[in-house]
This record gives C-alpha cells, sequence and structure tokens, in this order.
C-alpha cells in the first residue's frame, strides 16, 4: 500500500525539487544559479544534487529556457522516489512506476539513467534498468529514439533509492544524461579543447559561416585552429607557443607568434573570432571588443573567460559588460567540457565601435 503511494507520480506543475547537475569545482556558483528560489539542498554524488525550490519544476524549466543558468548542465524532475532494496524485484517497482507516468502523445523517448553511488552491490546494472523501462513503455505503443528523443525518463539511482521523472529534452536544458556530452575522439585530435569548441557550436546552435576566414586567439597546440582547417577556413592562429606539427605545413593556417595585445594593430579582417587565451578575463574582453571592427557585420564569436580564484561573477559580469559594446551576448554556459572557464557567444551588433576600451 505505502509503495502504491509511492508510486504516484507528482505532476511537474506541483513539483518543487530539481536534480541537477554542475562541474564538481563550481557547486557553490551552480547555487548562486538559482538566486532566491532556492531553499535547500542534498548532495547526490561529487556533480549531482537534489534541490528543494520556492518554484516548480515546470517553472524553473521554462524561465531557463529563455535565459538559461551559467554553471547549471543539466536538471531533470524527480517525479517519484522508488525505495530499491537491490534485489531483482526493483526493476518490478520501476516498470510499476513507469507505468503510471506515460507520456501524452505519440512523441518518441529515450531513457537516460545515471547510477550515482557505483560502488553498491546491485544484481541488476545500467542496461539492465533501460532495457526494464524502455520494454515497458514499448510494450505500450511508444517509440524508443536515443539520438533524437521528445520525451525523456531520467533515473536517477542512489544507494536505497531511485528517482524517476518525465520532461523534454529542452526543459532539461540538454540532450544528454547530466549534460555530460561526450564525442568520439578523432584520431588527428590535437587537444582536448576542441571538445569545447565542438560543444559550444552544439549548445548555442551557431551556424559557423563556411570558407571563410577564421582568426584564432591563444591557438597553441592548435586544436581549435585545425577543426576550424576541417570546416574549410583559412585560419589566422595567434600565440606565443607551438602549433603541433601536423599544422605546420598547411598554407592556409598564418601563425603570428606574438601576443593577442600586439596582433590586434594588424589591419587583416575577419568572418569567425575565437578565444581561448588563458587570460584575465577583463583583457581578453577587452581584445575581442577592439577586435570587433576587423569582424564582418553580425560576425560571431566563440570565446572562453578562464574564471579567476575569486569574484567570479563579477569577473563575467564585468567582461560581459565591455563585450556588449560591440557585441550581442548569445549565451554564457559553463559547458561540460570547461573545466575552470565558462564558453560566451557573441554576435557582432550592427554598430560596433572602433576602441580599446
Ligand atoms: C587553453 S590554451 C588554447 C588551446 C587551443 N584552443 C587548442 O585547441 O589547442 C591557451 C593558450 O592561450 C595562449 N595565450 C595566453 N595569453 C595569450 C596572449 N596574450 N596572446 C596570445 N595567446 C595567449 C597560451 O600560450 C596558450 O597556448
Amino acid at each position: 500500500m505505502q509503495l502504491k503511494t509511492q508510486l504516484v507520480p507528482k505532476p511537474l506543475h506541483q513539483l518543487y525539487q530539481v536534480i541537477y547537475t554542475t562541474a564538481e569545482a563550481a557547486a557553490h556558483l551552480a547555487l548562486e544559479d538559482f538566486g532566491a528560489m532556492h531553499y535547500s539542498n542534498k548532495r547526490l554524488n561529487d556533480t549531482t544534487y537534489l534541490a528543494t525550490l520556492s518554484v516548480s519544476f515546470e517553472e524553473l524549466a521554462r524561465l531557463w529556457q529563455t535565459q538559461p543558468p551559467i554553471f547549471i548542465h543539466h536538471i531533470c524532475p524527480p517525479q517519484i522516489r522508488i525505495v530499491l532494496e537491490q534485489r531483482d524485484s526493483d526493476l518490478d517497482s520501476l516498470r510499476a512506476a513507469v507505468k503510471n507516468m506515460l507520456p501524452p502523445d505519440q512523441q518518441p523517448f529515450s531513457i537516460q539513467t545515471r547510477i550515482l553511488d557505483p560502488q553498491t552491490k546491485r544484481p541488476y546494472q545500467q542496461f539492465d534498468l533501460n532495457q526494464a523501462l524502455s520494454s515497458e513503455l514499448i510494450a505500450e505503443g511508444y517509440t524508443l529514439n536515443v539520438q533524437q528523443p521528445w520525451w525523456i525518463f531520467s533515473l536517477a539511482v542512489v544507494r536505497d533509492a531511485a528517482y524517476l521523472g518525465r520532461s523534454t529534452a529542452a526543459q532539461n536544458l540538454s540532450d544528454w544524461a547530466g549534460g555530460q556530452r561526450r564525442f568520439k575522439r578523432d584520431d588527428d585530435q590535437i587537444s582536448r579543447s576542441e571538445f569545447k569548441l565542438l560543444e559550444a557550436i552544439e549548445v548555442f546552435k551557431l551556424a559557423l559561416p563556411e570558407n571563410a576566414k577564421a582568426l584564432d586567439l591563444g591557438a597553441a597546440p592548435g586544436g581549435w585552429t585545425r577543426l576550424l582547417r576541417q570546416w574549410g577556413y583559412e585560419v589566422w592562429a595567434v600565440d606565443t607557443a607551438e602549433l603541433a606539427p601536423a599544422l605546420l605545413t598547411d598554407p592556409y593556417i598564418h601563425h603570428y607568434r606574438e601576443i593577442a595585445q600586439h596582433f590586434v594593430s594588424h589591419r587583416l579582417n575577419f568572418d569567425f573570432i575565437a578565444n581561448d587565451m588563458r587570460l584575465d578575463i577583463a583583457e581578453s574582453a577587452r581584445l575581442v571588443n577592439a577586435l570587433a571592427f576587423r569582424l564582418k557585420p553580425s560576425g560571431l564569436v566563440i570565446m572562453t573567460m578562464k574564471l579567476p580564484p575569486r569574484g567570479v561573477r563579477q569577473a563575467i559580469e564585468e567582461g560581459l559588460t565591455t563585450l556588449r559594446r560591440n557585441y550581442e551576448v548569445l549565451g554564457v554556459r559553463q559547458l561540460f567540457h570547461n573545466r575552470h572557464e565558462v564558453t560566451v557567444a557573441l554576435r557582432k551588433l550592427t554598430v560596433a565601435r572602433e576602441d580599446m576600451n
């Protein structure tokens, strides 16, 4: 009887709890993303938390679809809490639970299971949990589509319980379980930084110009430059450090072995600017702002902001204030592949000002 009561899912508009994921080192910054909406927090593992809020999951998701948080990668709704006994019968409990939360339409679904305490011994694995839930839904006539789901059933397994909820990929802020967007490693990959650029283009839904001229500030060892060349760009790679040997013979890569502060004096024009310089945010923003005049109208910029040990929000806000002089800020997020940094996407304003402030 008690089990039955627990298996009634809370509707999203009555659910004042959320499971959220952030980078381990950014837990305190993630809490600030909630602002006054946040009451309390329970840690589920190093990167995943269960928060109690003053707004419903539905309201939060609606708000964050238009104004996304910076440090929270992913949210999902804990609509039902299922007690686990670490026996095969847990799978029956999950099947019974999902039967009470069938989607209202025939849009495809996916199951995203995360075992947040892998050290607990259980007679089933992540695959078995996915299988139990998806087979139940398929039997009810729903279509599984792991690549492009509309409905996502998020299952978060902790020591003695599993949280299950149904939401859409858009509500969750990411199509990927816990926001963990993993890319396949390419044999020619030069640096892990390449994943940051790939993820930024996807997250900010950017359509980069093709076969154009790109400026890559802080280019070494050359991961971003390599990708830009792959996409048909002629690249001006600025860095005092060496580029990877594979790039040295490419006639469409122009390596300027100088600091970006000196490079700005060259009168060259670009269709796209990338900036991954390990540089103070204020200085980096000042340089990108000064380069707006060298960028084609409505040209895009992707840049990382390296976070200072203290005063992170203020440093980001001041950097954005500088950039807003010449750019529309399309997004600011800490991506799954960012470490102590956030990624910013910008579009040049129609009226840009040539200045160095
Ligand atoms: C994180 S690495 C860039 C990695 C690169 N995006 C890739 O994919 O290989 C940061 C780079 O910024 C460069 N850097 C730091 N300050 C700079 C400056 N003032 N001008 C140009 N490059 C700078 C460093 O030399 C370093 O190579």
